[in-house]
């Protein structure tokens, strides 16, 4: 919200919040009957984060800058540590495709067979003008049945579509699964296609691999912002896809070199950051642990342990103290309204003598002037 208008930050932090309330009703419901089997309070909105220790698989750099509190921690990119190998048939693509483009929309997602269909021509497109050798794609949630025929070219050529998915192009390679990270790992591998989930973009990022993002749904228009943002991306439109918008993106992509340079920059950040997640493991023993010494014995001789308790060397001590103490407001609204009792007596002071002086300088005037007319006379 740095750079938007009163009206956008209005929207964002009082309306959006009250529709997304509404929205997930019955999933809080839901979470807050579960937080009860275990004896864990009421959240009241999702965003609350006071009495729970929340772990974040993020990391500043990709994430916005912000103060959160101690109970709040950031342990992310979380990247596991072993990860299926290129096949051999990959391999071999790969090795001879020096400028491959890998495309993938996550385990999940999905868009329309129109959009399938461009990105489909948009890679023969980019092929045939030479500006990649090779194109990868792990169609996962794509229905192939549902593609047109044929592939139209701007060139007049038309392409049987169930050739391309029998991998009888040489320059694509189609399949339904691929090994993500090994590809993106890749140094021929120059551009990722994705949707900009988060995984994926913490495996571009590790990779330092640029990313052009077709966001889709959930935080992925957000995290298409954020990499856009950090120089390392572009991002698309699923409602207005174009062959020629994301041929012209490539190029940029693979030809100014702040794409690669900012990829690296963030790179950084996310193979220092990548080691928290043992951090995040140590918390939860610590609280494992702590559990021994903070737990009673109910009347069935059960450990129970009170979440606050168990948490008090993580919840700062404002969520006590209620939202006017918490955030001194009562202190600060006081200190203006001193401020503004001493201004205002001041300024009536500074108004009184004024006027004081005037009166006197007024009456002295008048006096002088009778007393010469007086001498006049
Ligand atoms: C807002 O504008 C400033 C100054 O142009 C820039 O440095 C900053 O990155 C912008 N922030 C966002 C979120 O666009
Ligand atoms: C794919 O699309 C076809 C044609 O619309 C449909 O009959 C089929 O059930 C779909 N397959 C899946 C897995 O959704």
């Amino acid at each position: 919200m740095e750079n938007e208008s009163f009206y956008n930050r209005f929207i964002c932090a009082i309306i959006q919040p009250l529709r997304l309330h509404w929205y997930f009703r019955d999933n809080l419901n839901y979470i807050n009957a579960r937080r009860a089997e275990v004896g864990v309070n009421k959240i009241h909105d999702f965003r609350e984060r006071a009495n729970t220790l929340f772990l974040t698989d993020s990391f500043f750099g990709f994430e916005v800058p912000d103060a959160w509190p101690p109970i709040h921690q950031e342990i992310g990119p979380i990247l596991p540590d072993t990860f299926p190998s290129l096949s051999s048939d990959l391999e071999l693509f790969l090795s001879t495709h020096p400028r491959t483009m890998y495309i993938a929309f996550g385990s999940v997602m999905y868009t329309t067979p129109e959009n399938y269909a461009i990105i489909l021509q948009t890679a023969l497109e980019l092929i045939n003008r030479n500006i990649l050798d090779g194109v990868i794609w792990s169609t996962v949630k794509m229905n192939e049945s549902e593609l047109p025929l044929t592939i139209n070219l701007s060139t007049g050529d038309i392409i049987l579509t169930s050739n391309l998915l029998n991998n009888l192009h040489p320059h694509l390679y189609i399949t339904k699964y691929a090994p993500q990270f090994a590809i993106l790992s890749h140094e021929n591998t120059k551009v990722f296609f994705g949707h900009g989930g988060v995984s994926s973009s913490h495996e571009s990022i590790y990779t330092a691999t640029p990313m052009l993002v077709l966001p889709i749904a959930y935080d992925q228009p957000g995290n298409a912002e954020r990499l856009e943002l950090a120089g390392m991306a572009l991002k698309l439109s699923k409602l207005d896809l174009k062959v020629d918008d994301i041929i012209s993106k490539i190029v940029r992509l693979l030809s100014e070199e702040s794409f690669k340079t900012n990829a690296k920059r963030l790179q950084v950040l996310a193979k220092y950051n990548s080691k928290r997640k043992y951090r995040g493991a140590d918390l939860i023993e610590i609280m494992l642990n702590l559990a021994k010494y903070d737990s009673i014995k109910n009347e069935n001789g059960e450990l129970e342990v009170n979440i606050e308790t168990l948490l008090r060397s993580w919840i700062t001590p404002n969520s006590r103290m209620g939202f006017f103490r918490g955030n001194y407001l009562d202190v600060f609204g006081a200190a203006v309204i001193i401020a503004l009792v001493l201004i205002s007596s001041l300024g009536y002071g500074f108004y009184k003598a004024i006027m004081f002086a005037f009166r006197k300088w007024s009456l002295k005037s008048r006096n002088s002037e009778t007393f010469s007319k007086a001498k006049d006379e």
